[in-house]
C-alpha cells in the first residue's frame, strides 16, 4: 500500500489532502497537535487508510525518535507532504521572541529535519516525493509578516537546493506557493486575503499534488505557484 505522512493533517489544507489521499487508496499518517481533531478524522477516514500522531512540531529534538518510531511501524513513505504552519500578521517589534521561535521551528525546521529523515529512506527505496507547501509569501514579500515570509521563503530556498542535491535520483521534491486559501488559518487575523470566498479552495492545491504523483522518475517538478485571480499578484 502507498503511504504519505502529512504534517498539519488535523485542520484546513492537510486534513483536505489527507482525505483526498485516502480516497486514492493511499495510506496517511497525519501530524497535529489537536488530538480530538485526528481522532474525528481518523473515524470519518477509516482505521484502514487513516492513522495519525499526536506530536507538537515544535519539539524539534524529539521529531528523530518520533519520526523513527513511526517508520519502524509503517515502514516507509513514498511521500511526505509539509503542509503543518502557522501564520503570524505582525510587525516585527511587535513579535516577540517565542513567537519568531514558533515561526522558524514549525514552518522551517521541522520540514527540513522530517525531510532529512524520509529522504534518506526514499533514496533507498528508489522513489518517493517531497511536496512543500510554501506561499506566495515565499516568493513576494507581503508587508508585515516578515517572520512568515522568512520562513516560506527558507522553505522556498530548501526545496530548490535539495532538488539540484536529488536531481539524478528517484525522489522528487516540489515547492507549492499558494496565495490565499480559504481554511481555519484566517480566523483568527485581521487581515484576510480578499474575500476568502473567492480565495483558492484546498481541492485547487491537492489538484497539483495528484498531477505530481502523477509523473514518473523522469520529470522534475519543482514549483507550482498558483493563486486566485482577485490577489494583485
Ligand atoms: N490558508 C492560506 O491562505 C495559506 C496560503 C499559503 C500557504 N498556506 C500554508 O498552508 C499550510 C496549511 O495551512 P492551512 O491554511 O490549512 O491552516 P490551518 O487550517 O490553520 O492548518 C494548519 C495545520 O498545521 C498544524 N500545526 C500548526 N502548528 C503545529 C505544530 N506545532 N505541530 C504540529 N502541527 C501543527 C495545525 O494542527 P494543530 O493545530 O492540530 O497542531 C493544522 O493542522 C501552512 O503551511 C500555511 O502556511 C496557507
Amino acid at each position: 500500500m502507498r503511504k504519505a505522512l502529512v504534517t498539519g493533517a488535523s485542520s484546513g489544507l492537510g486534513k483536505y489532502i489527507s482525505i483526498q489521499l485516502s480516497k486514492k487508496k493511499i495510506r496517511v499518517i497525519g501530524i497535529a497537535r489537536d488530538k480530538k481533531k485526528l481522532e474525528k478524522l481518523k473515524k470519518y477516514i477509516g482505521n484502514k487508510y487513516f492513522d495519525y500522531v499526536n506530536f507538537d512540531l515544535k519539539r524539534i529534538d524529539e521529531i528523530e525518535n518520533i519520526t523513527n518510531s513511526i517508520i519502524k511501524k509503517e515502514k516507509f513513505f513514498e511521500i511526505l507532504i509539509n503542509n503543518a504552519g502557522v501564520y503570524k500578521q505582525s510587525n516585527l517589534q511587535n513579535t516577540n521572541i517565542s513567537e519568531i521561535n514558533d515561526l522558524i521551528d514549525t514552518n522551517l525546521k521541522a520540514p527540513i529535519i522530517l525531510t532529512k529523515i524520509l529522504s534518506k529512506i526514499m533514496k533507498k527505496n528508489k522513489k518517493g516525493y517531497i511536496i512543500n507547501i510554501s506561499s506566495i509569501a515565499g516568493k513576494i514579500p507581503i508587508k508585515d509578516s516578515s517572520v512568515y515570509c522568512g520562513t516560506k521563503y527558507g522553505l522556498h530556498g530548501f526545496g530548490n537546493s535539495l532538488n539540484k542535491e536529488l536531481k539524478n535520483s528517484d525522489v522528487k521534491v516540489c515547492t507549492i506557493f499558494p496565495g490565499g486559501i480559504n481554511t481555519p488559518l484566517w480566523k483568527n487575523t485581521k487581515y484576510k486575503p480578499g474575500n476568502l470566498k473567492d480565495s483558492l479552495r484546498p481541492n485547487d492545491i491537492f489538484k497539483i499534488i495528484d498531477l505530481m504523483l502523477k509523473f514518473g522518475k523522469k520529470i522534475n517538478f519543482n514549483e507550482a505557484v498558483i493563486t486566485p485571480t482577485i490577489e494583485n499578484f
